[in-house]
């Protein structure tokens, strides 16, 4: 096993999209950021160097982290944030896990620009992977371009102040030919592939905002992983990738040669806004064309590339059926679902209302006295308000300290309903349907090698909205799904314990609830929260302690020596 060193080296530039010159943080200078590519075991090593004048994390998207909470960049739970003209260089190593992740800022909206993959390739080579070896492995990046300042645009959803929206969606950073301004088209992610070649798409949703339907014209992909986790293989014409996932999947290029639209085109709930248009982005595969090379010509054919149908826009059974579908592979990384449960929980994902000046009471139906929250079982997540970052209150065993900061989540909702209903979403300006709310630092406390069952639930009173729920420092087994109210009598005979799919981020569909298990075998503290960016900045967060019974919590190594200090400007904005 190797070190593999980077330098990221996060700044503002200015780049031209849409007749418009923006200034967008990136990392040197690339949108999305360089990719970092290792072998199983590795170690990795990022120094960070923040010329942005943004507080700034590094989170490594489904690295465990195992016994180095410390690397897991959320900032106030696990770090001081690295101050604008500070660095920081974080250290981690990737063993035991292989395929598809990625890296991106924890810092408000900021990761919509800053981002990249995070490729772990398996230690015995390409021809150990448990399907044909791939000729060529293509990252591809679903992401947004945003004219507007993101932490403008964050902080104007959490108040409720301004409608924030992208302006546009990305293959790998480009926009492609739907978008265009005076009289010209925007370049498209462009793949050329050799007749008869397989390609391993490593697929990564980096967007803040939605879900996305991929499809290839003339074309199937396989999948063959997910979460760098790998599954049974699944063919389909189409992939579902939700914010924060990723999926990879095999190519074959086995079409007539030609030229072929390979489109992302957003999913969202029934209702979307009016206002906010349908961002579709395109890019092309074209077949590598040796008869016109040998004729002198070498140029890509200009024929009108073949269009794949999409799924509708508010087509959420597509994405219900592909997440329902995937299935674990056996495998020697491969772990077994524990068969006893040491906790459950139960959490409805949903939409509340809490007074703006922190009041206990105002009037729901006022904007300028009530504003609306992200929940589980009715709170919300309200970030400490701490000098030092918990983790290393935590260490340190000033342990009284964070226990007083934190709220307990209930393992159950307040109130038992028919979450699904739809005559709960409240018509019009939202009323005092809303679930009464709390703010509070809610957590979770769990005794190192406690199997913890959590089921989902989503709510109508969320808009309609699935949740993709990002668990950081450990992958969970999906034993199950469904429409409706979950129902333990009916749902816990068709869990899944032979083969469930292992994820970091669980797609809780729309309307519906997921059930799954995790060991919490690693101690820290871990963020557990929406990876949709306004569900996250609204507040649908949760920390989960993972602690070994100590008063010292002597499993955790002490925090690197060169960790950033906060410093005296705690103005950091939170997520
Ligand atoms: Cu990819 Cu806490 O996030």
């Amino acid at each position: 096993a190797s070190v593999v060193e980077h330098t990221f080296v996060v700044r503002q530039v200015k780049m031209t999209h849409l007749c418009k010159e923006t200034l967008a943080t990136v990392v040197n200078g690339q949108f999305p950021g360089p990719a970092i590519e290792v072998t199983e075991g590795d170690s990795v090593t990022v120094h960070v160097v923040n010329q942005s004048p943004y507080n700034l994390t590094i989170h490594w998207h489904g690295v465990k982290q195992r016994l180095n909470c410390w690397a897991d960049g959320v900032p106030m739970i696990t770090q001081c944030p690295i101050l604008p003209n500070q660095n920081f260089t974080y250290r981690f190593n990737v063993a035991g896990q292989e395929g598809t992740l990625w890296w991106h800022a924890h810092v408000s909206f900021l990761r919509a620009s800053v981002h990249g993959a995070l490729i772990i390739r398996p230690r015995r080579g390409a021809s150990s992977y448990p399907f044909p070896k791939p000729y060529k492995e293509i990252p591809i990046i679903i992401g947004e371009w945003w004219e507007m300042d993101l932490l403008k645009a964050d902080w104007g959803i959490k108040q409720h102040v301004i409608d924030a929206y992208f302006n546009a969606s990305t293959i790998n950073g480009k926009l492609g030919d739907l978008y265009s301004c005076s009289g010209a088209v925007e370049d498209g992610y462009l793949l050329d592939v050799e007749p008869g070649r397989t390609y391993l798409l490593r697929i990564i949703n980096a967007a803040l905002f939605a879900e996305y339907y991929l499809k290839i014209a003339g074309h199937k992909f396989t999948v063959v992983a997910a979460d760098a986790n790998y599954v049974s293989p699944y063919t389909t014409d189409v992939i579902a990738i939700a914010p924060g996932e990723t999926v990879d999947a095999l190519l074959v290029a086995d079409a007539d040669p030609g030229r072929y639209y390979m489109v992302a085109v957003p999913n969202q709930s029934p209702l979307p806004d009016p206002q906010s248009p349908t961002l579709i982005t395109r890019g092309i595969v074209q077949y590598s064309n040796k008869q016109r090379a040998a004729d002198g010509g070498g140029r890509p054919s200009s024929d009108i590339p073949v269009s794949p149908e999409m799924p509708d826009q508010h087509d959420m059974i597509t994405s219900f059926y592909f997440h329902g579908n995937l299935t674990g592979l056996h495998h020697p990384q491969h772990l077994e679902v524990p068969k006893h449960v040491d906790e459950r929980l139960f959490i409805t994902l949903g939409l509340g209302s809490i007074c703006r000046g922190g009041q206990s009471s105002c009037k729901r139906s006022e904007n300028n006295e009530s504003m609306d929250v992200a929940t589980m079982n009715s709170f919300t997540y309200q970030q400490p308000a701490v000098a030092t970052p918990l983790l290393e209150l935590h260490y340190y065993s000033i342990d009284n300290r964070v226990l007083s900061m934190l709220q307990e989540l209930p393992d159950k909702p307040p109130r038992v309903f028919n979450y699904t209903d739809p005559t709960l979403i409240p018509p019009g300006p939202k009323e005092a349907k809303l679930e009464p709310t709390s703010k509070a630092t809610i957590a979770r406390r769990f005794r190192q090698g406690a199997v913890v069952e959590v089921v989902f639930q989503g709510m109508a009173i969320l808009s309609s909205e699935s949740n993709p729920m990002h668990l950081h420092g450990h992958d969970v087994f999906v034993l199950a799904q469904g429409e409706g109210n979950y129902d333990a009598t009916r749902d816990v005979p068709m869990y899944n314990l032979v083969n469930p799919a292992v994820k970091n981020t669980v797609f809780v569909p729309r309307l519906g609830w997921v059930a799954v298990r995790f060991i919490a075998d690693n101690p820290g503290i871990w963020y557990m929260h929406c990876h949709f960016g306004f569900h996250l900045s609204m507040g649908m967060v949760a920390l989960f302690i993972v602690e070994d019974g100590s008063t010292v919590n002597t499993s955790l190594p002490a925090p690197p020596a060169d960790f950033p200090t906060c410093g005296h400007d705690h103005n950091v904005m939170s997520n």
